[in-house]
């Protein structure tokens, strides 16, 4: 990834690149209620960026701006070095493809992907050879007579795609662009989705609320919070590294302890908490001081759940088996601490009958290593 092989051999970013759409400190308000609230990103030529967060969160509203549907209250969006605030939505070098896809019902496949190029007055044999590409790009070619109620809900994502991307547009716009498809198609369209885009080479931002969907299908990811974005990282770093607390439960599951940092060392930390049977260790130092009251994350993967007592001195807790969630794969067991406390334990049942042995009631440890968990300070 461009990133880090950057960091890696110290080579300097290629500025345009890097900086192909650039969101300056944009705002929205509508009647006084702040939508979007000075956004700031950059997004590198060819990504897939994901704008995800829940409901309400500004995700669409940062979107239209950045398509022309919105008019910023404040701020700048730049597109390949050209400013775009004052261009209106048709003549900007973006396409946004709805949810509903808004193909043309009486018109074939082939006919809905040359609309936008016939519109702009290309040459017929220009069309044809355009189309020709669109339709083989997404695999539509043997479907082209067809019109859209004669296809299935991924074939019209597909032909939606293939006409958002025939005139080559530098930005393509989706806004829940699974929102139409059922659950086993939609994780099918993710992938084929990505290959498209990536082939097509085009720059892609997407909104969705859906974490899968961000996790599977974005280079990276923005994770927005009533118009704020409260991190901006690749899926792993999101997941593994969450920036606070709401980036921490938002993605995936999580346990949360309450702690305090007991020794602040530079290539190690401790905490206090009542919660644990032990000091919690963590193997790298943080930006803190001795007495934060902060939060130790860790999420149930990480766990080690059995009934003898770890060795280790640090990094342990004890508790009793409250609940055993069966999920195939694996197992969620929910682990009640003396304290009160429950933690959530997945325990992978890479063996048939794996988990024999440990059951409703029964007292188990749990334990993790240094760089399992993270240290919250907000
Ligand atoms: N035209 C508008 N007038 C007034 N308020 C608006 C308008 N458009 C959006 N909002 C408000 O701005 C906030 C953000 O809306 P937006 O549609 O961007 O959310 P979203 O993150 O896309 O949510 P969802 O996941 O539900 O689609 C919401 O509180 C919404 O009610
Ligand atoms: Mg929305």
């Amino acid at each position: 990834m461009a990133v880090s092989n950057e960091r890696a051999n110290g080579t300097p970013a290629d500025a345009g690149a890097q900086r192909y759409l650039r969101i300056e400190g944009v705002r929205k308000e509508f009647d006084g209620f702040v939508a979007v609230d000075d956004v700031s990103l950059d997004i590198r030529k060819g990504e897939i960026f994901a704008l995800l967060g829940g409901s309400g969160s500004g995700k669409s509203t940062l979107l239209r701006c950045l398509a022309g549907f919105e008019r910023p209250t404040k701020g700048k969006i730049v597109l390949d070095g050209e400013v775009m605030n004052e261009l209106p939505p048709y003549e900007r070098p973006i396409n946004m493809m709805f949810q509903s896809y808004a193909l043309f019902p009486h018109m074939t496949v082939e006919q809905n992907i040359a609309f936008g190029l016939k519109q702009d007055g290309l040459a017929k044999d220009a069309i044809r050879k355009r189309v020709g590409e669109m339709l083989e790009m997404v695999q539509l070619g043997k479907l082209a007579k067809r019109k859209p109620h004669q296809l299935s809900g991924g074939q019209q994502q597909r032909v939606a795609l293939a006409r958002s991307l025939a005139k080559g547009p530098k930005l393509l716009l989706l806004d829940e662009p699974m929102g139409a498809l059922d659950k086993k198609l939609r994780s099918r369209m993710q992938l084929e989705l990505v290959n498209i885009i990536e082939t097509s080479g085009v720059t892609c931002v997407m909104v969705t609320h859906d974490q899968e969907e961000a996790m599977t299908m974005a280079t990276r990811i923005a994770l927005m919070d009533q118009g704020w974005i409260q991190q901006v990282g690749t899926p792993d770093e999101i997941y593994e590294q969450p920036a606070n607390r709401f980036a921490a439960e938002f993605i995936g599951s999580v346990n949360l302890v309450d702690a305090t940092i007991d020794e602040d060392e530079p290539d190690y930390v401790t905490l206090k908490t009542a919660a644990f049977a032990a000091p919690i260790r963590i193997g790298h130092g943080i930006t803190g001081f001795t007495g934060q009251a902060v939060s130790f994350a860790v999420r149930p993967e990480k766990l080690g759940i059995g009934k003898a007592e770890p060795a280790q001195d640090h990094n342990k807790a004890q508790g009793t088996i409250e609940d055993i969630a069966y999920f195939g794969s694996h197992s969620v067991y929910h682990v009640r601490l003396p304290g009160g406390i429950k933690l959530l334990v997945n325990f992978a049942n890479d063996k048939r009958w794996a988990s024999e042995g440990m059951t409703w009631g029964d007292q188990v440890w749990l334990w993790w290593d240094d760089n399992d968990g993270v240290v919250l300070t907000s």
